[in-house]
């Protein structure tokens, strides 16, 4: 199959670009495209078939459950069993936006879009580009994230070429996307609501308009990696780079040379090294590969240049990658569980090493 890259000006969506790719998930085929957190891998979200090529195409297990996209509130109604009144509350504080919702599902949504749950994921996306397609295709869209299953989530439309061309008709391209990880899933089927992947929407934002506390899932938490998550997809190893990677924790300087040390032990091995530094520490260090994933106090920039640097690595075919520890006030949470992940739960932590 050959894949179109469809170029979209998202300041300027004129209705023909999107109305061969809207014509293509209403005939039951996919479509990548951008959202504010994460490219997303597209279907009609209320077709069995539909939704079953995407886990083709993924290489995804079919027990991983796919986040449904809506474009109005009333499409929300239109599959959820019942309505909690968070779901309406957390709509009207964060929607469109990085905030995915867990309900209950009626018959309307395929267990196939479910990974076989009684439950349905649903998001309004916050970019003009996937709202323009829900609508315009008059569809639901289940979509995940465009990368192969286990890749990092692209970024990028070529981050989606890479892993998809071939595989799917369409790619549109609407540049790089603002958030640059995966949304905030809130599950609103208990009585108290639960965090099952943290993202750019935090526990303090939700309790805040909620008025009530809410919980994070133990089975996200880094130390408690024992437990099983709630998120199907949360237990796979995944948004991993090809090389080993592993995460340095500790006060600055001594991370510093912890991880020179590392990297001279791996080159002295013959292997090539990269490491994943800040605007303020990258001159410090001595590898194959040292890059920049921002100023340590912009949050926002390290979450949305962490994906793309863990796909540069694969494309320079470093054997081990080393990374600072990114456990910033606001989305710390949410960066580091995915490098956590990434790294397969590879930390040290130098402090400890000194005692
Ligand atoms: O930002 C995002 O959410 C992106 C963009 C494309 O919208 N999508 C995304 O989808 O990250 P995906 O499929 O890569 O991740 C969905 C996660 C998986 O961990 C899955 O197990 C979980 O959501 N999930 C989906 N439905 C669920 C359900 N009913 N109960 C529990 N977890 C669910
Ligand atoms: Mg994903």
């Amino acid at each position: 199959m050959q894949t179109k890259l469809v170029k979209i000006d998202c300041k300027n969506i004129k209705k023909d670009e999107l109305k061969e790719a809207a014509e293509i998930i209403r005939e039951g085929g996919l479509v990548a495209f951008p959202t504010e957190t994460v490219y997303g891998l597209g279907a009609d979200a209320l077709s069995r078939e539909a939704a079953k090529k995407i886990y083709e195409a993924k290489g995804r297990p079919s027990d991983n459950p796919l986040i449904v996209h809506i474009c109005d509130f009333k499409e929300l109604v239109s599959i959820a069993r019942e309505v909690p009144a968070e779901a309406e509350q957390l709509a009207k504080a964060f929607w469109p936006g990085p905030l995915t919702m867990i309900v209950w599902k009626n018959d309307r949504v395929p267990y196939t879009t479910t990974g076989g749950m009684d439950t349905v994921a649903i998001r309004m996306p916050n970019h003009p580009v996937a709202l323009a397609l829900i609508r315009e295709s008059g569809c639901l869209i289940a979509a995940p994230s465009a990368n192969t299953s286990g890749k990092p989530s692209p970024t990028e439309a070529s981050h989606v070429a890479l892993d998809m061309d071939g595989k799917i008709p369409m790619i549109l391209d609407g540049g790089a996307v603002g958030i640059g990880i995966e949304s905030t899933i809130v599950d609103l089927t208990e009585d108290v609501p639960m965090i099952l992947r943290p993202g750019y929407i935090t526990k303090g934002m939700l309790e805040e308009v909620l008025g009530k506390e809410v919980k994070v899932d133990p089975g996200i938490i880094a130390d408690a990696s024992d437990k099983k998550p709630k998120a199907p997809g949360m237990k796979y190893k995944h948004y991993a780079p090809k090389a080993d990677l592993v995460l340095v924790e500790g006060e600055e300087v001594a991370v510093i040379q912890k991880i020179n040390a590392l990297v001279l032990e791996k080159q002295k091995k013959g292997e090539k090294v990269g490491v994943i530094a800040t605007d303020e520490t990258k001159n410090r260090y001595q590898a194959d590969y040292v890059v920049s994933i921002g100023a340590r106090t912009d949050e926002d920039a390290i979450a949305r240049h962490l994906y793309k640097i863990l796909r540069e690595f694969d494309a320079w075919e470093v054997d081990a990658i080393y990374s600072e520890s990114f456990a910033t006030p606001r989305i710390g949470q949410a960066i580091m569980n995915r490098l956590m992940k990434a790294a397969g739960h590879q930390v040290l932590t130098t402090e400890q090493e000194r005692d």
